[in-house]
């Protein structure tokens, strides 16, 4: 018996799909089709399939071609599907032609023709109306912003506010979108608002665009006081709007395999957790200005707090923060966080360098994630029989912003108001520990 084996997404199963099933069982006796995870699409920056993989194993079956239907789930998987399934012929559409010439090593590699004028990427643009998003603020992560939205589907930056004119037109130039200096102008344009302003300016911002009627992303940190987190979740509730909050490590493919990972146990009871985070910076510069709520802890405290939070959950016992002020500015600032039954604490520095990483230790091991942990791309889970530690490597794309614009799409298309990624009450816990800084009575001078 010839056996031949393909593989694919297969989202919004077309004809061009159809005609390749025909063809790849036509080269054998029996077709074992590869249908890619969820997990290992987002893995590889496949940010924008819609059918979910019960979905497209359900549409493949369907075709009638395919005798055995497996799931594509890791890197490296076809040379081990391969050999387990005496595999003879492996097919693939000649948009790969030569891709996958490393196989010739196992069985015969077959580029088939591809269908003309049909793909799941052009299904999916006609599918969906875009969603025109405004940009408030025109600095440095606005800048990278804007390249990561054209690799999500049903994004469409169209619109930039700075009150400052100048500034406005010269980034409006860079994206050939529209530039504005009034915000009454600006928001009649758009459908949701990306907020990457200086931090003061996020508060009222945010609050304007919800009133407006708009749904909001906002760049950490969102707003530097619990209560005023609450307030814009509330509002974002009773006008039936999303508002997420920019945290983009909540979103990458890894952090949340992490989290789930922990969840599940692999590392027993949570004992302690310790995130750093130091990026020195040199004046003059918005992260060194007083005014402008510049220090460690303002520029640091979300990526951090969010891996504590998200670990350990908001419900702390009590708080403690030591730090080393100059010019009006922490330069360095320690919080170290207590639960009922664990510790944690947070290391944070512009004005001091140390090793960004993340430790959660636990009864059974313990996960180390190297710097920088907050673009996590590899963590280990570490035992003390190292013979059971186990490596995984994830590819975090581009600036990595790409993730969190997926989510704060998928919410507005499909109606969810939160996200299990980054929920409202932990972003206002996070949001009341960077309050709970201001009050002196926790805090010890350096
Ligand atoms: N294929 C084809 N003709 C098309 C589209 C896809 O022969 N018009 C083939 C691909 O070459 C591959 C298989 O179908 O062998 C599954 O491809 P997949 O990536 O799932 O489909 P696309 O429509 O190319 O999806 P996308 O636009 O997301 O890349």
């Amino acid at each position: 018996m010839k056996k031949v084996i393909t593989y694919g997404t297969f989202d919004l199963l077309h004809q061009g799909h159809i005609n390749l099933l025909r063809r790849a069982k036509e080269l054998g006796d029996y077709l074992i089709v590869g249908v890619t995870s969820d997990s290992f699409d987002r893995g590889r920056g496949k940010l924008n399939v819609k059918n979910n993989v019960l979905e497209r194993v359900e549409a493949v079956k369907k075709t009638g071609y395919a005798d055995e239907v497996i799931i594509e789930d890791y890197l490296g998987q076809k040379i081990d599907d391969i050999q387990r399934y005496e595999i003879d012929v492996f097919a693939i559409g000649s948009d790969w032609t030569g891709k996958f010439d490393y196989l010739k090593e196992y069985c015969d590699v077959v580029y088939l023709p591809r269908t003309e004028g049909i793909s799941s990427t052009q299904l999916r643009a006609e599918s969906q109306n875009s969603i025109r998003i405004g940009i408030i603020g025109s600095g440095r992560i606005a800048r990278r912003f804007v390249p990561e939205t054209k690799v999500v589907s049903g994004a469409d930056v169209v619109a930039v506010l700075n009150p400052d004119k100048d500034e406005a037109e010269s980034f409006a130039r860079l994206f050939s979108i529209e530039a504005f200096d009034s915000f009454e102008a600006f928001i009649k344009q758009v459908d949701a608002v990306y907020v990457a302003s200086p931090h003061l300016t996020h508060y009222p911002y945010v609050k304007q665009s919800l009133l407006a009627g708009r749904h909001v992303l906002c760049e950490i940190p969102m707003v530097l006081s619990g209560n005023e987190a609450k307030e814009l979740y509330d509002l974002a509730s009773n006008q039936n709007l999303v508002l997420l909050e920019a945290s983009k490590t909540a979103f990458c493919p890894a952090f949340n395999h992490i989290v789930t990972l922990v969840k599940s146990g692999v590392i027993g009871d949570v004992v302690d957790v310790k995130a750093s985070l130091s990026k020195m910076v040199a004046p003059p510069t918005r992260e060194l200005d007083p005014r402008q709520a510049g220090g460690a802890l303002h520029e640091h405290a979300s990526l951090t707090m969010l891996a504590i939070v998200k670990i350990l959950g908001i419900e702390y016992s009590d708080v403690h923060f030591y730090s080393k002020m100059e010019d009006g500015v922490d330069i360095y600032t320690k919080a170290v966080i207590n639960y009922p039954h664990a510790t944690s604490s947070a290391t944070l520095g512009i004005g001091i360098k140390t090793e960004g990483n993340l430790v959660i230790s636990g009864t059974k091991g313990y996960i180390y994630v190297p710097a920088p942990w907050w673009l996590t791309d590899f963590f280990e889970v570490r035992y003390e029989d190292q013979t059971k530690n186990r490596k995984y490597f994830y590819s975090y794309d581009g600036e990595g912003l790409r993730y969190e614009i997926q989510e704060f799409l998928s919410m507005i298309v499909n109606g969810r108001r939160d996200s299990y990624r980054l929920r409202r009450e932990e972003s206002i816990a996070i949001a009341g520990l960077i309050d709970a800084f201001h009050n002196n009575q926790w805090l010890t001078l350096l």
